[in-house]
């Protein structure tokens, strides 16, 4: 079935039509910049556009870079304050006039690459983890999401979170080199493998392109590979939970 996947970030809002059954994106990625207020009523705009763009009615599928509770955002990540307590599902499907499901975006990245991609068949304890503006988690016990998994919350030296210190955001903010900054990701990582233990760590978001120019940094004993689905993993995996609205709700 064709289905929209929107995966909404704090710098771009992405969507493309994918087949969620194969997990194939059917389109181009269409990005329009994320509302540099990031509040919730000019982004749910941005959303309606992306439907608007492809011309589409059906079910969306939304990947929301905050913590998500039954369509509820819960934290504010990275976006304006005043979307704690939103119901993003309810504010979207009014927005656009259809259906929407709500899903963390390193879920719902975590969510493709276990099923389309090189996680898929993958037991035990598989973590996904997105570089972005944020530092995205998604935890996965023999192949079935544990959604809301938030390790880029790590507190770190003066900073609250450790994902202002480690994200792709600070590397671009800081304009440190990829030795500077895979550095400081490892550290994240080392943070990730003593909290946690998984036996696998999979890199997803823009910088996961980038691998080769910082695996060298990264330092565990535990297999850390990047992900592949040429980030587009956000957009496939909030497609494919459109297709599960009764779990992710
Ligand atoms: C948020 C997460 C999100 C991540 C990546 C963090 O700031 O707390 O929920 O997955 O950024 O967007």
């Amino acid at each position: 079935m064709t289905v929209l996947g929107i995966d909404i970030g704090g710098s771009g809002m992405k969507g493309a039509l994918v087949n969620s059954i194969t997990g194939e994106m059917l389109t181009e990625r269409f990005r329009i910049p994320t509302p540099l207020s990031r509040k919730p009523k000019p982004m749910a705009k941005v959303v309606k556009q992306i439907v608007d763009h492809f011309d589409y009615k059906g079910p969306v599928g939304c990947g929301f870079p905050t913590t998500v509770r039954h369509g509820i955002c819960k934290s504010r990540g990275n976006l304006h304050k005043k979307w704690v307590n939103v119901n993003v599902k309810e504010l979207f499907s009014e927005a656009t006039g259809l259906p929407v499901t709500i899903i963390n975006d390193a879920d719902a990245a975590g969510f493709a690459t276990m099923n389309y991609g090189i996680g898929k068949g993958r037991k035990g304890f598989v973590v996904m983890i997105t570089i972005g503006t944020g530092l995205g988690s998604g935890a996965f016990w023999n192949g079935e999401l544990i959604p809301n998994f938030e390790l880029g919350h790590i507190p770190y030296k003066e900073y609250t979170k450790i994902e202002d210190w480690a994200a792709a955001s600070a590397k671009e903010r800081e304009n440190i080199s990829y030795e500077e900054w895979g550095k400081r990701f490892n550290t994240f990582l080392e943070y990730v493998d003593l909290i946690i233990a998984p036996d696998l760590i999979i890199l997803g978001g823009g910088t996961s392109k980038d691998f080769d120019q910082y695996k060298e940094y990264i330092t565990l004993e535990t297999p850390v590979i990047p992900a592949g689905l040429q980030n587009h993993a956000g957009i496939i995996g909030a497609a494919a939970a459109a297709m599960h609205p009764a779990t992710m709700d």
